[in-house]
């Protein structure tokens, strides 16, 4: 687990925060995910539409997906890389996937979508807070027929917002950020 005092500062949730990908064993207590997408839907939402969807997914599922995605790298780099895929996924011990309304207007889509983008950092930062570590995942299993289908969604119906993974960590990576200078641009 993160090793945060109890009193973490927003600062220290935000800055701490990494993708976590390597996950202890254990399944989350219900609540913990309830608590995370709790916080989650209070990202801002133009227009109040609350366009995102949380769909929970349990082992069987969860095992179908794993199945998915296994065939797809079968198919693009052999048994080799997708019996290594199938043994890490088969590892991970919470899924959730998030959806997003989708919209005939294109700037209602995309304020719809770059809320459920903030909805999803909502979530990443309230689990973390809570020592729970998650992964955004938009790999090519998730762009598929197939996925939609196994959220129990038709052909298009909801834009899918990524796949999540998310478990206490194993262990956590670094990552790095530009110096705020290299990314600031200042205008009199
Ligand atoms: C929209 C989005 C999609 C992502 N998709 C993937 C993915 O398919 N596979 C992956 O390994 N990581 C994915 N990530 C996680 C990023 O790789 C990760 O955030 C980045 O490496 C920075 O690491 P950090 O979150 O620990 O700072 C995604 C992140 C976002 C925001």
């Amino acid at each position: 687990m993160p090793d945060f005092p109890p009193n973490s500062t927003i600062a220290d949730v935000i800055r701490h925060r990494r993708t976590i990908d390597n996950f202890q064993p254990e399944t989350l207590p219900r609540e913990a995910i309830l608590r995370a997408i709790d916080l989650a839907r209070w990202a801002p939402n133009h227009k109040h539409t609350e366009p995102w969807r949380f769909h929970l997914l349990g082992a069987e599922t969860a095992r179908e997906i794993v199945r998915l995605n296994t065939e797809l790298v079968r198919q693009k780099k052999g048994d080799t890389a997708a019996d290594a895929k199938h043994q890490r996924w088969s590892a991970v011990p919470g899924w959730l996937a998030l959806t997003c309304d989708v919209s005939d207007d294109p700037i209602r889509a995309e304020e719809d979508y770059a809320a459920c983008c903030c909805a999803a950092q909502n979530l990443a930062l309230a689990l973390w807070a809570e020592g729970i570590g998650m992964k955004w995942s938009t790999g090519a299993v998730t762009r598929t027929d197939e996925f939609a289908q196994l959220l129990g969604l038709e052909q298009g119906e909801r834009r899918i917002v990524g796949l999540f993974w998310y478990g206490y960590p194993a262990s956590i990576s670094d990552s790095r950020r530009k110096p705020v200078e290299e990314i600031l641009d200042e205008r009199p």
